[in-house]
């Protein structure tokens, strides 16, 4: 036997092994609506994602959803086909469950294999940083415990009718980020979510960046020279005038803090919302990315 063969054989031998102490673990997490589907190997876990229950809006629908969240390998155990593996597993899960369709925010190009497709291009707005003075009267600060409900209900009533936003729950991972970004506005660089304040003080509309979110991140790596906004929501025009300018102001301290050169601010929102109608009225660019294979993608699960 010559060494290739030999070093083959070693190979497909270690393989062997490899599967027979691999396993393939699906663990219910404590808030009772994601499953963490992770590959032990030799006891370690090495690979991981998460199915995360959801309930979506389309329109007047309301469809369930499995997301998928958390996807990694770690660094040493990459290109084993562990995420490969990882990734069946919670397909094969889901495909047995109640979801009729299953999204992710993913990187480019791995994801088509498991079945997904780009689910339409992603809507921004994006907002040069001049003109950021505040609405006469208006005002904004960090988000508070108390401002919680009523921010709930902005986000209820603003995307009622749209086509993709999440139902919220208490325990889902969207109002848990809130809850502590309330509970602890300077933990992070900076507070994350400011409230906007009508002259009267009362809530009426509110920016929140996102940290921590796949798609803030990924976005924020793309373009380091936009302050990337995850959510901005306004109750009225008006508010919405004044949410823009807080955005914009953002924008600015952002680069008075870091030195960097933070020339805008990039807000996910749809074209046919209330921002995307004021930042018509301002120097604004409406930015509609398609990309190949990456970003927000989808696969059908169940097909009446
Ligand atoms: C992306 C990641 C999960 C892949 O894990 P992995 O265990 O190495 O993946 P696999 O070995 O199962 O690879 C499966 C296939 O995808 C390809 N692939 C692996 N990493 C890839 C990447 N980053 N981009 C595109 N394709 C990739 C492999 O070449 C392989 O293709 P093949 O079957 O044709 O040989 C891993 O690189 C990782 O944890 N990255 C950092 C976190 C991350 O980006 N997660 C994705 C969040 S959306």
């Amino acid at each position: 036997m010559d060494r290739d063969t030999n070093s083959e054989s070693l190979r497909a031998r270690q393989r062997e092994i490899r599967d027979e102490e691999a396993n393939l673990l699906l663990t219910p997490e404590p808030d009772g609506r994601s499953t963490r589907v992770e590959l032990v190997v030799c006891a370690r876990s090495v690979s991981r994602c998460w199915i995360v229950s959801q309930r979506i809006r389309i329109g007047a629908a309301v469809v369930r959803m499995d997301g998928i969240g958390g996807v990694g390998t770690d660094e040493s155990e990459r290109h084993k086909g562990y995420a490969s593996r990882v990734l069946d597993a919670a397909m094969r899960r889901m495909l047995a469950g109640d979801a009729a369709l299953t999204m992710l925010y993913g990187i480019p190009d791995f994801y088509r294999r498991f079945g997904y497709v780009p689910a339409g291009p992603e809507h921004f707005v994006r907002l040069s940083s001049a003109d950021c003075a505040l609405p006469s009267g208006w005002t904004s600060r960090p988000l508070r415990t108390a401002d919680l409900p009523t921010v709930h209900s902005i986000y209820e009533a603003e995307t009622s009718r749209a086509v993709g936003p999440a139902v919220r729950t208490a325990a889902c991972y969207a109002l848990r980020q809130l809850r502590a970004a309330a509970e602890s506005p300077s933990a992070s660089d900076g507070d994350v979510c400011r409230v906007v304040l009508d002259p009267d003080g009362d809530l009426g509309g509110y920016v929140w960046r996102g940290n921590g979110f796949w798609a803030t991140e990924i976005l924020e790596r793309e373009t380091p020279d936009s302050l990337i906004i995850s959510e901005a929501l306004a109750i009225s025009a008006p508010a919405a005038d004044a949410v823009l300018a807080v955005c914009r102001q953002w924008a600015h301290e952002v680069a008075a803090r870091t030195g960097r050169p933070v020339t805008s601010a990039l807000i996910s929102a749809p074209h046919d919302g209330r921002m995307a109608a004021a930042a018509r009225r301002t120097d604004a660019e409406l930015v509609r990315r398609y990309v190949r294979c990456g970003g927000s993608m989808a696969r059908i699960l169940d097909l009446p």
